[in-house]
């Protein structure tokens, strides 16, 4: 098959940098989408990536899955977008779409999903390459459409720190009668604020830090627990009906789970792997409590919470950043010190 070099960023190994380099991308095959990207938002997944957190990193690594861009081609047999279309790629580029949870649109489900970095594109038999590039090609399905109404820039953080807290939402059936927390106020704790009040639910956020409190407000929260000060969170026990915790890192789940209401359920979405300290059973037991996880969402919800987001004119907070400030931007997200997504500008590539 023929291949197009483009410009990326990216990292060589673990402990490298994230670098210019030169990609291959596969020409554009009947069912395809080729896209320029002009936005794409940094997830603190595209930290744990580079770095390794997780043990299953490819490299050469070039990250990024909140990407919005411009349509500059399409395949013979597309249908849905055209040449000048504003779409968006999140974390998914291609699945099996025969499975029984690519059947039920839970794509990310799939035993062989591919994520738009790190995975493997079996076109070219090469690792996929994420949206710190001039551009990808995505086949139809995978393309998500952008309401014209909203910031591009603004719309990118939707793709995964949206998506990632929508769907739990969804699924945990949050209404206007629903008490919600959220822990960690950073990408996708800011964008489960907005979510969760914009669906009429009572919101919480659990933070340590007490210099977001007023920002969390602004951004839909009726409440701020400091999690750090064992008095408030005393008097937050048996309350919520649904935590998303966000938090990236090893931590203690006990003392939120006893902020559940009987019924409710922690979901996990940030920290990956075994918890320590371990899970306690009695609360879970004796107030029929759950902790469950959640992964990204599924692409018709995406469109899904795109669409909504068209309506109720919701975007990411941004701090939009050139392509050559990427590592700094890396060294404020470990400081927690972002407010509270940052976007690349791809003209500065
Ligand atoms: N499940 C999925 O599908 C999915 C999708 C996307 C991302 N993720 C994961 O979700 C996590 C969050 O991503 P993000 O982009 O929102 O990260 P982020 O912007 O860095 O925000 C994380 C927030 O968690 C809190 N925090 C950070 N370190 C902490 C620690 N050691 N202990 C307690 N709290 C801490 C901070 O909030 P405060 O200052 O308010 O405490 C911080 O702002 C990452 O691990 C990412 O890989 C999962
Ligand atoms: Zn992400
Ligand atoms: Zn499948």
């Amino acid at each position: 098959m023929n291949t197009n070099v483009v410009k990326a960023y990216g990292a060589q190994t673990s402990e490298s940098d994230v670098l210019p380099m030169d990609i291959k991308r596969r020409e554009v095959m009947p069912k395809d989408v080729e896209i320029d990207i002009l936005f794409c938002g940094v997830c603190h997944s595209d930290l744990h990536f580079v770095k390794n957190d997780w043990g299953f990193s490819v490299y050469p690594v070039v990250p990024g899955h909140e990407i919005v861009g411009r349509v500059k081609n399409v395949g013979s047999s597309v249908s849905r977008f055209k040449v000048g279309d504003t779409v968006a790629v999140g974390c998914l580029v291609d699945s099996c779409r025969s499975c029984n949870n690519c059947k039920a649109d839970l794509e990310q489900y799939c035993p062989e999903w591919v994520g738009t970095y790190g995975g493997h594109d079996k076109h070219l038999d090469l690792p996929t390459f994420g949206g710190y590039s001039e551009n990808v090609i995505v086949e139809e399905h995978f393309v998500l459409s952008v309401p014209d109404n909203l910031d591009m820039a603004g719309v990118a953080p939707i793709l995964c720190a949206g998506i990632t807290t929508w769907s739990p939402l969804r699924h945990w059936n949050v209404t206007a009668k629903s008490k919600v927390a959220v822990v960690g106020l950073g990408g996708l704790g800011h964008m489960a604020i907005k979510l969760a009040h914009a669906l009429g639910a009572e919101v919480t956020l659990f933070s340590r830090s007490p210099s977001k409190e007023q920002d969390a407000k602004d951004l839909g929260a009726d409440k701020v627990v400091i999690s750090t000060d064992a008095k408030q969170m005393e008097e937050a026990q048996n309350y919520f009906d649904v935590i998303i915790d966000t938090v990236p890192y090893i931590h203690d789940i006990n003392p939120y789970v006893a902020t559940l209401a009987t019924n409710g359920t922690l979901v996990l979405v940030g920290y990956l792997g075994p918890l320590d300290p371990m899970l306690n059973s009695v609360p879970m037991i004796m107030g029929r409590k759950q902790v469950a996880g959640s992964l990204i969402g599924g692409i018709a919800e995406t469109q899904e919470l795109l669409d909504f987001c068209g309506e109720h004119n919701i975007t990411s907070e941004v701090e939009v950043i050139a392509i050559q400030d990427i590592n700094k931007a890396y060294d404020r997200m470990l400081k927690s010190d972002v407010r509270y997504r940052f976007v690349i500008d791809m003209a500065s590539l």
